[in-house]
Order: structure tokens, then C-alpha cells, then sequence
């Protein structure tokens, strides 16, 4: 697997994972965000080119905040999120970036058990924030000096 920046060629696979994933993203709206300044996604690829996860975030000088991250059903538990994420990371401690945020559904158990192993925490609920009824759970993790990984 390798960690590459999201071009239009992956917008086929991220379209079948993102149906997969109840996901709010269109094919459409990925061609916007490739040429939004402030956002930044990464796709992982498998050893034949295709696309089995991405991640993604837009940048605001000290904080980043993740739009968006799924893997291919697949792809599931093998670390593909994990890596993902370390990617994101990493970049962060290069960029000077304090504070990774996201949101996350209140029932979404996977991701919410991804995030905790990872070391995010909880720092606050948007409440019926989902179709009127579901849960933001609101996570952030802080970001280490170089050297550090992620945790899990
Ligand atoms: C959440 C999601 C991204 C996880 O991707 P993944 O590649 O399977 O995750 P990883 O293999 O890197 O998992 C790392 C750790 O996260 C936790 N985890 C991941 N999936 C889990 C699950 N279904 N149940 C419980 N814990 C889980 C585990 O601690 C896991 O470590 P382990 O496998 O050694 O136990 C994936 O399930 C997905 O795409 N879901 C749909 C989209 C989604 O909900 N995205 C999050 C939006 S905020």
C-alpha cells in the first residue's frame, strides 16, 4: 500500500468507497475540492493502483479539520485508516499544526473506537446535529512535537 495526493483518476474508486461509507461526498463535489485551496486529501492505494481508503482535511493555520475519512469495505481492519491518519499526522508536525479536529457521528462505533485508539478525545456533542436526530460527537487530538507518532 502507498499514501499518494488524490488526483481525478481516483474519483471512480473514491465514488464505490463512498458508497459503502454513507458518505456526504459526490464525485462533483471531490473535483471542487481538488482545487480548494484549503483542503488537502490523500487516497491509499493498493498494489495495483487502486484507490482502498482516503482521508481528508482543510487547513487553518494552527488546527486542521478532517472532512472526511473511509477505507473500502475490503480494506477493512488492516490499517489502512491508521496509516491514513499517521499521514496526515505527520504532515501536521511539519506544518506547525496544534490540533487535529473532526466531526463524527454518535453512532458511528468503528470510527468513534478508531479515533480513541488514535488518542483523540471528546471535547464536545452538536446535539441532533445528523437529519435532526443524530449526534456530532466533536474530537480532538492534539499534535506532538516531531518525533512522535500517533497513538495505537
Ligand atoms: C472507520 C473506518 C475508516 C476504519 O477504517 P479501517 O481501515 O478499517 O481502520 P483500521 O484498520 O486502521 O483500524 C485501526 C483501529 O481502529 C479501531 N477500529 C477500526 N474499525 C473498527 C470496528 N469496526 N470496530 C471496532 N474498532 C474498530 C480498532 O482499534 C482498530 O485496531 P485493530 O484492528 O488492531 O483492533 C472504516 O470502518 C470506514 O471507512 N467506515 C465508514 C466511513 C466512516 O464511518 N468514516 C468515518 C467518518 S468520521
Amino acid at each position: 500500500m502507498k499514501i499518494v495526493k488524490l488526483e481525478e483518476k481516483h474519483l471512480e474508486d473514491l465514488a464505490e468507497i463512498d458508497l459503502m461509507s454513507n458518505a456526504p461526498w459526490t464525485k462533483d463535489s471531490f473535483k471542487t475540492e481538488l482545487s480548494n485551496g484549503i483542503a488537502r486529501y490523500y487516497v491509499a492505494e493498493n498494489d495495483d493502483g487502486k484507490a482502498i481508503g482516503y482521508v481528508g482535511y482543510w487547513w487553518s493555520f494552527y488546527e486542521i479539520q478532517i472532512t472526511f475519512l473511509a477505507v473500502h469495505k475490503n480494506a477493512r481492519r488492516q490499517g489502512v485508516a491508521k496509516a491514513l491518519m499517521q499521514y496526515v499526522y505527520d504532515e501536521c508536525v511539519e506544518m506547525g499544526t496544534e490540533t487535529i479536529q473532526l466531526e463524527v457521528r454518535s453512532g458511528n462505533v468503528s470510527a468513534i473506537s478508531l479515533y480513541k485508539k488514535l488518542g483523540f478525545v471528546e471535547v464536545g456533542v452538536r446535539p441532533k446535529y445528523y437529519g435532526g436526530t443524530e449526534d456530532a460527537l466533536l474530537m480532538d487530538l492534539a499534535v506532538k512535537p516531531k518525533g512522535n507518532e500517533i497513538n495505537g
